[in-house]
């Protein structure tokens, strides 16, 4: 298919977004709008000197980056802009609902209360379903390179707004901080009534995915690509039809695949597990939805019918309400 074909096509294709880190959609110019704004400095001379800063090898390389440049959030308004910008973008893709993940301790560590952050996001989810029809949910992730009292201290901070959470996730630096370590503050959430998934497969061995699943009991796996290393996993993945929430321009960056030709995509549709197509953290991997959706399509040759899947999986594996999830599944079928 012709790239604008087959653009236009993911585009009229009913999308829901799983895996969205919101920090990770800091653009640079609105980096140094907030910079100035908030009379924060920042190390860099230009956007231009921002872009060049993001070549990474690895996923620590991106999140020492990603964690300076948040110094630029400091109120409610930031957080709105940030999240509002985003949504602009997922309507412009076709995207229609979107899970979005934060980091509240990114910000609490700095002095930024916990009320900036959860009132900035929540009325920009409010705008975007008003002026644009985008649905959305907020997911609270722990930094797993803290300790678990951290995270507890979190889900306390957070208890104000439990209402308006829906789950809460374990990202940041994934090599030997593995979910076990996490297991008692992610049940005390799910106690709470929240979802729980995890970062798991990214960089960590098939062991971290097996304890998301066994240990933890996760509703989804975020990326999950080392979890085609093991055959038994596969099996068990695809059995419990679990949700991964793959990222593939983000794999492309941090150097978890070679080249998108090499990507897990087609080979995970293929073994019949539930893999969506997400951003992670598009400011700094380089594509937003639609992007990632294309440019894999290409470079893997995806049918018309695995797109419609990837779209299909988006929803089933959403959180949204049984009726809801069936009304956009129609549409998916109506576009596909
Ligand atoms: N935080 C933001 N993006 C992340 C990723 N891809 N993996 C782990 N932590 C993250
Ligand atoms: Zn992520």
């Amino acid at each position: 298919m012709p790239t604008d074909d087959l653009a236009d096509f993911v585009r009229r294709l009913p999308k829901a977004e799983l895996h969205l880190h919101i920090e990770g959609t800091l653009e640079p110019e609105l980096m140094f709008a907030l910079a100035r704004r908030n009379g924060v400095t920042i190390p860099f001379a230009s956007v231009e000197a921002v872009r060049a800063a993001y070549d990474f090898s690895r996923l620590q390389d991106f999140l020492d980056i990603y964690y300076a440049g948040a110094a630029v959030l400091l109120t409610r308004a930031d957080f709105h802009d940030l999240a509002l910008a985003y949504f602009r973008r997922l309507a412009a893709d076709g995207g229609v609902h979107a899970e979005i993940f934060f980091d509240p301790q990114t910000h609490t560590h700095r002095g930024v209360p916990m009320a900036e952050v959860m009132e900035g996001l929540l009325s920009a989810m409010d705008a975007a379903q008003a002026e644009l029809g985008v649905t959305s949910r907020l997911i609270l992730c722990f930094l797993r390179h803290l300790d678990e009292a951290d995270a507890f201290a979190t889900l306390e901070a957070a208890r104000p707004w439990l209402s308006r959470l829906t789950g809460v996730g374990l990202d940041s630096s994934e090599l030997g901080h593995p979910p076990a370590k996490f297991a008692r503050v992610l049940a005390a959430a799910r106690d709470l009534g929240l979802k729980v998934m995890v970062h798991a497969g990214e960089e960590g061995p098939p062991a971290y995915v097996w304890e998301a699943v066994d240990l933890i009991g996760v509703d989804r796996i975020d990326h999950g690509n080392r979890a085609l290393e093991d055959p038994a996993l596969v099996q068990r993945l695809v059995a419990d039809g679990t949700t991964l929430t793959v990222c593939p321009l983000s794999n492309l960056k941090l150097c978890v695949v070679p080249d998108l030709a090499s990507h897990p995509l087609k080979r995970m549709l293929a073994l019949g597990l539930a893999a969506t197509v997400n951003s992670d953290d598009p400011a700094y991997f380089g594509g937003y939805l639609l992007e990632n959706y294309v440019r894999t399509a290409e470079a893997l040759g995806l049918t018309r019918g695995e797109l419609v899947q990837l779209a299909r999986n988006s929803f089933a594996g959403s959180f949204l309400p049984e009726d809801e999830k069936a009304r956009w599944l129609k549409k998916v079928e109506a576009v596909g």
